[in-house]
């Protein structure tokens, strides 16, 4: 079984994922933190983000199990995530890698920009997870805002413009909303209710598939 939840960056996805792993008893890949490490390698071999051979080499050897959340999840690396997401060899190097995933049993779920549309187009259920892009920005600064007391909202609704034009006009497995997917706007929602939403709108898509 696997449920495949997409949408654009602090839509709420990443936390909707866990609950509904945590609801199913199923495994969680956060495939955002594949693309954050490919970044984090190749800046930390000294290399460019523009370099695509150093990208695809560090993507080609990345253990998916020894990730390391802490340094990855910042707002710098996010940023490099989107640059080196775009390149498609390194798309193809962690292709195999997340359908091995998603083969886990009792079931699956991955979370990112394409599990709906490339990864996982046979999922049983599947969520398009989005909020009006305010209200994204207004979520991300206050998660950041206590480690940079200093950093201004509007910068941040910035990243996130950005981040989604990147995202969503490349032309490999660009973001968007797969033809048999459920979108949840959770724009108007707390995570509690999101959560709960998220939950019927799969138990609705299972017990359409029987
Ligand atoms: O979900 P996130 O913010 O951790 O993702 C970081 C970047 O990785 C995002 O801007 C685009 C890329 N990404 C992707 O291209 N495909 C995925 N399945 C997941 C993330």
């Amino acid at each position: 079984m696997i449920i495949a939840i997409d949408g654009p960056t602090a839509s709420g996805k990443g936390t909707i994922a866990k609950r509904v792993a945590a609801h199913y008893g199923f495994h969680l890949l956060d495939t955002g933190l594949l693309y954050r490490a490919v970044a984090r390698a190749v800046l930390d071999a000294g290399q460019s983000l523009q370099n695509e051979n150093a990208a695809v080499i560090v993507a080609q050897k990345l253990d998916f199990a020894a990730l390391d959340e802490s340094r990855l999840r910042t707002r710098e690396i996010g940023d490099a995530a989107s640059i080196v997401s775009a390149y498609p060899g390194v798309r193809q190097a962690l292709f195999e890698g997340q359908r091995l995933f998603a083969q886990k049993k009792p079931g699956a779920v991955l979370d990112g920009r394409d599990i709906g549309t490339v990864i996982c187009p046979e999922a049983e259920a599947k969520l398009y997870v989005t909020a009006a892009p305010e209200i994204r920005a207004h979520r991300r600064w206050l998660e950041l805002v206590k480690a940079d007391p200093s950093l201004s909202e509007e910068s941040v609704l910035e990243d996130i413009r950005r981040r989604d034009e990147r995202d969503s006009t490349r032309s490999n497995a660009p973001l968007k909303i797969a033809d048999d997917a459920r979108l949840l706007d959770t724009s108007g929602m707390d995570i509690e209710t999101a959560s709960r939403e998220a939950l019927r709108l799969i138990e609705t898509a299972l017990s359409r598939k029987g």
